[in-house]
């Protein structure tokens, strides 16, 4: 790993380390780690910190789950994921315990990895994060680094220290930075590690357990280490945001989206990257964590009014959906049947977390069409959808077709088969997935987004 660009880090003048030692950890390869909650972030980091060659201890608060994920059994879809756990397992580099308290007794380096909520008033809910902290306390070796992964608001890493209540004890930020569907690869390969914490001895102590990865690290104060985290996925929702909007106006002035967005991203300072237009972003970040920014700003008394655009865009998004079904409905949704391609937040994953599609769907049917949708993968509580187990029964008897989820099967799908199973060939492709010249030589009429 090579420190590229390490920022006003604690120990830079004026900040010496707490501590002058390196402490336990460093410098002596693999070290012990406990991973508290095994979600998406929990489990993956257990699962590569064991490949790394770390000793991993993940604990979970569900006996079952436990249990599942002792056999390998991943409960989420994941590329890669399940291979990594079976090999930390068979390796014995990686176990699973119920209860925080005993997977910490023996580590040097404790990970939070538990749920922040979006809480009623949009600000991160932290009492997950509170209870971990307070019920590892006691159990905690001195010197232990408690690492924080759990994407929390700017200064949240003194209510840990709080919680913890030890100053023999580190707390150091370490966002992550994983994309659904792409998890494995992304810790394996991250763009940057970020760490953040008052201690020079214990960010480094951090920065030796990702010591094999190629990647750039940046060490700097915990505040700005969480605010990293917050900026990065704001971002990254504004891009989108700004994309759907220029796709937009590309509607309005017959332009085409996708030829603006290549001439845009030869760019070097645009770039190619997170600029397709969609049905809006979700997922179970961008919507929580976008929401808890404003927050965090609204609290420090900014008015962080861009950021709100972004999310009022993302809304609008899903309307432009529901009005295009609605416009080759023929102008009313009711009684009207509509087939759906795609439950899940983006290809590539189960999660309908936070769903446009389902934000979509949930629309069309208030306003009262009849909605059959397909998704392969997409789990959650869906109890309120029609779902299919079959792309073309969910086209049975529909006016209109509309593709929420850029599964790649859906390209390849038999277009004739579609047509002859619709009560009239008429298409609104909310992810520009299929090629609409031969979507129309087969008798369609087409619309995508941003483009004729
Ligand atoms: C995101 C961040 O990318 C990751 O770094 C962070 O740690 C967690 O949040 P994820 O939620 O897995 O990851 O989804 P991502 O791939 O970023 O996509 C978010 C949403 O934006 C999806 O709904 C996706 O369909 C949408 N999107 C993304 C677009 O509509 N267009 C794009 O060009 C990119």
């Amino acid at each position: 790993m090579s420190a590229d660009r390490s920022t006003a880090a604690p120990g830079e003048p004026g900040s010496p380390p707490r501590r002058g030692a390196l402490g336990r950890g460093h410098g002596r390869g693999k070290s012990a780690v406990a991973v508290i909650g095994t979600g998406y972030v929990g489990l993956t980091t257990g699962a590569y910190l064991a490949h790394l060659g770390h000793r991993v201890v993940c604990a979970d608060v569900v006996a079952e789950k436990v249990e599942r994920l002792s056999r390998g059994e991943i409960p989420i879809f994941e590329t890669g994921l399940e291979e990594l756990v079976r090999e930390g397992i068979a390796g014995r580099r990686l176990s699973f315990v119920v209860g925080a308290a005993s997977a910490v007794a023996d580590a040097e380096f404790v990970f939070l990895c538990v749920p922040t909520p979006q809480g009623e008033d949009g600000s991160a809910d932290l009492s997950y994060i509170e209870a971990a902290a307070t019920e590892i306390a006691p159990h905690l070796q001195p010197e232990t680094v408690v690492v924080n992964k759990s994407t929390v608001p700017v200064g949240s890493s003194r209510v840990v220290e709080r919680a913890i209540g030890r100053d023999d004890v580190f707390v150091v930020s370490n966002p992550e930075f994983l994309r659904e569907g792409s998890a494995v690869h992304d810790c394996l390969h991250p763009d940057r590690i970020v760490i953040g914490s008052d201690d020079q001895a214990a960010a480094i102590r951090v920065a030796s357990l990702f010591e094999s990865l190629e990647a750039p690290l940046i060490v700097t104060d915990p505040a700005s280490a969480e605010a990293i985290k917050y900026a990065s996925n704001a971002f990254l929702a504004t891009k989108v945001s700004f994309v759907n909007a220029v796709a937009n106006l590309c509607e309005a002035v017959g332009a085409d989206v996708r030829e603006v967005v290549l001439g845009m991203g030869y760019d070097r300072r645009i770039g190619f990257e997170f600029l397709k237009p969609g049905p809006g972003w979700g997922g179970s970040c961008f919507g929580k964590d976008t929401r808890a920014l404003i927050r965090l700003a609204e609290d420090g008394g900014y008015d962080f009014s861009l950021l709100r655009g972004v999310v009022a865009v993302n809304e609008q998004q899903y309307e432009r959906v529901v009005a295009k079904v609605e416009r080759l409905a023929g102008g009313s949704l009711t009684g009207v049947p509509v087939g759906a391609w795609g439950l899940a937040f983006k290809a590539r994953t189960d999660d309908t977390r936070d769903s446009p599609a389902l934000a979509v769907i949930r629309r069309l049917e208030e306003r009262g069409a009849l909605v059959r949708a397909y998704d392969p993968a997409a789990t959650g509580d869906l109890t309120d959808i029609t779902r299919v187990e079959d792309p073309y029964a969910a086209c049975e008897g529909a006016t209109v077709l509309v593709v929420l989820t850029e599964w790649d099967e859906f390209r390849w799908l038999d277009l004739d088969k579609v047509r002859d199973a619709m009560a009239k060939p008429r298409i609104v492709d909310a992810r520009n997935l299929l090629d609409p010249a031969a979507v129309r030589r087969k008798g369609f009429t087409y619309e995508g987004v941003g483009r004729q």
